[in-house]
């Protein structure tokens, strides 16, 4: 029986277990996937587990995205260019480490058909997911892409790898189309002071969380006419295309698939 797992810590929100398991059994593969909560110590062993086949691929959560590089064979020219690993993969007895979270907003946006070509794009958080987004947007064509981060630096260490992005002090807000929250903010019903209503209505709020469904961010957007959407969908194709990586199987994303997450 093949073994997959997500680290992170914490971990207890997590739902792919949930999601892989369905599709495990939906097409017969026996595998079982489960989640770990790890301390950075324990990376090395996890390490030791995929090198004996004890366990087949890893996907990996808040706050090892970046810090388990080092401990990989080699990185999917995507992974490299983000420093952000979400999937490891066992390729030809090399451990390899993929970024499946840009096709993951990638699709999700296409799924809900937005555009980005000749927008304006304002992401609100520096943090592990924000390289993907940024590479996923100018993949589509997203031309003017903002950052911002309550602390500075971190935006403006992204912004050494995308030099074209324009950085931006908390608080100041751009004009724009289309504003993310890749923030950890609203995972517990919390918000930030910032004025995002100061780029006037019907402007896209989409948030990479996804449990809760509605955070304050999106439902502060709602409310004053603006469209909105969580990460249920990026979740979804993020698990989609790791998935694929590791049995070889693109599985069905239906209705049954999207239920299971609510
Ligand atoms: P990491 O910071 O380890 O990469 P993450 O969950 O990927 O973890 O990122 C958390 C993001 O949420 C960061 O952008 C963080 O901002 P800081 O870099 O300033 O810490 C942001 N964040 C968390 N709590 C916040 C808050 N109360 N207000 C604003 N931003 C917050």
């Amino acid at each position: 029986m093949k073994k997959f797992c997500v680290i992170g810590n914490p971990i207890a929100h997590s739902l792919s277990p949930k999601l892989h398991n369905f599709w495990l059994k939906k097409n017969k593969i026996d595998a079982v996937y489960e989640k770990k909560q790890l301390n950075e110590k324990e990376i090395p062993k996890l390490i030791e587990s995929l090198r004996k086949t004890e366990i087949n691929g890893v996907n990996v959560t808040v706050p090892f995205k970046n810090t388990i590089i080092p401990f990989l064979d080699d990185l999917s020219s995507e992974a490299r260019k983000t420093n952000s690993v979400n999937t490891i993969c066992i390729e030809e007895s090399k451990i390899i480490g993929h970024n499946t979270d840009i096709a993951g907003f990638e699709l999700a946006l296409r799924y809900i058909n937005f555009d980005v070509k000749r927008k304006k794009a304002f992401i609100i958080g520096a943090g592990g997911v924000s390289p993907s987004i940024i590479f996923a947007l100018k993949n589509m064509g997203c031309e003017n892409i903002y950052l911002t981060n309550r602390t500075l630096e971190k935006a403006e260490n992204i912004k050494e790898i995308f030099n074209d992005i324009t950085v931006l002090k908390w608080g100041d807000i751009p004009d724009f189309d289309i504003v993310i929250n890749a923030t950890s903010v609203g995972l517990n019903n919390d918000n930030f002071d910032l004025e995002l209503n100061k780029a006037g209505n019907k402007k896209f709020f989409y948030d990479v969380i996804y449990n809760p469904s509605e955070t304050n961010f999106l439902k502060n957007a709602k409310i004053s006419g603006n469209k909105t959407e969580n990460g249920r969908m990026m979740f979804v194709y993020q698990a989609h295309q790791s998935f694929a990586l590791w049995n070889k199987v693109l599985p069905k994303i239906d209705e049954e698939t999207i239920e299971i997450l609510k």
